[in-house]
């Protein structure tokens, strides 16, 4: 393993914004800030809003520097990413921002709907194009369950791509399940408003595919019919 990776593994040990919970122990014993992340982390009673495969977290801090009325965990397996994320956010005085190391799957281990998430933000996820893959998709039926769990009959998604097969899916998702369509765009910096966070904040990956000439699709909608 690179050094640099290992010297990010110290860091996110010791920094106060990052958790990585053991699987097994969270199994066994529970997480003790499910449903209490406001009051016993953040010490306010805000809402929360939740990057899901947030890389460095690009998304999450863009968002926090912005709006102050939310509280923003950034979730990402791969821990010597979202280090980036967790060292600006102490650099910069961020302190309702943190960064949760553990599978998306097993979400609903670690949050509940007494967190108040409003707002669930998927940014350029993994496609899983392959057939038979659907269900890995982070807006497959399958995902919208797990985050039902943890969210309230507010909760709004939003999935950012560049992958063309998989907005259109998403958009099928929606209309199957009968989920409220917010809004939609299949050219962001096209078709919207400058100011509006969703043209306004750019992630690592998102730069690379607008460097390629990509365009960048956008869905949000009401994760309960
Ligand atoms: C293509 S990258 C995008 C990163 C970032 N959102 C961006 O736009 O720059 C996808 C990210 O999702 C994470 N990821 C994929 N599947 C995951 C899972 N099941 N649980 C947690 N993280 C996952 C990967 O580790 C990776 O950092």
């Amino acid at each position: 393993m690179g050094k640099n990776k290992l010297s990010r593994f110290a860091d996110n040990e010791r920094f106060e914004n990052v958790f990585q919970p053991d699987y097994f122990t969270t199994r066994d014993q529970g997480f003790a800030l499910k449903g209490r992340w406001a009051p016993d982390f953040f010490k306010n009673e805000l809402p929360l809003s939740l990057e899901l495969g947030c890389g460095k977290g690009d998304y999450t801090i863009g968002l926090a520097r912005k709006d102050r009325n939310f509280n923003y965990v950034g979730v990402d397996v791969k821990g010597a990413r979202f280090w980036r994320g967790a060292k600006t956010a102490i650099e910069e005085g961020l302190d309702h921002v943190a960064f949760l190391r553990i599978r998306i799957d097993q979400i609903a281990n670690y949050f509940a709907p007494e967190d108040k998430i409003n707002q669930i933000w998927i940014t350029f996820p993994d496609p899983q194009p392959r057939e038979g893959k659907e269900k890995k998709r982070l807006t497959s039926p399958q995902f919208l369950e797990r985050y039902r769990l943890i969210c309230n009959p507010d909760t709004v998604v939003n999935l950012k791509t560049d992958d063309r097969p998989l907005y259109e899916y998403t958009m099928q998702v929606v209309k199957e399940q009968g989920l409220q369509l917010l809004e939609h765009s299949d050219d962001v910096y096209a078709q919207m408003p400058k100011e509006h966070p969703v043209a306004s904040i750019q992630t690592f990956y998102e730069k690379m595919w607008l460097e390629m000439g990509k365009k960048i699709h956008l869905v949000s909608f009401k994760l309960f019919p």
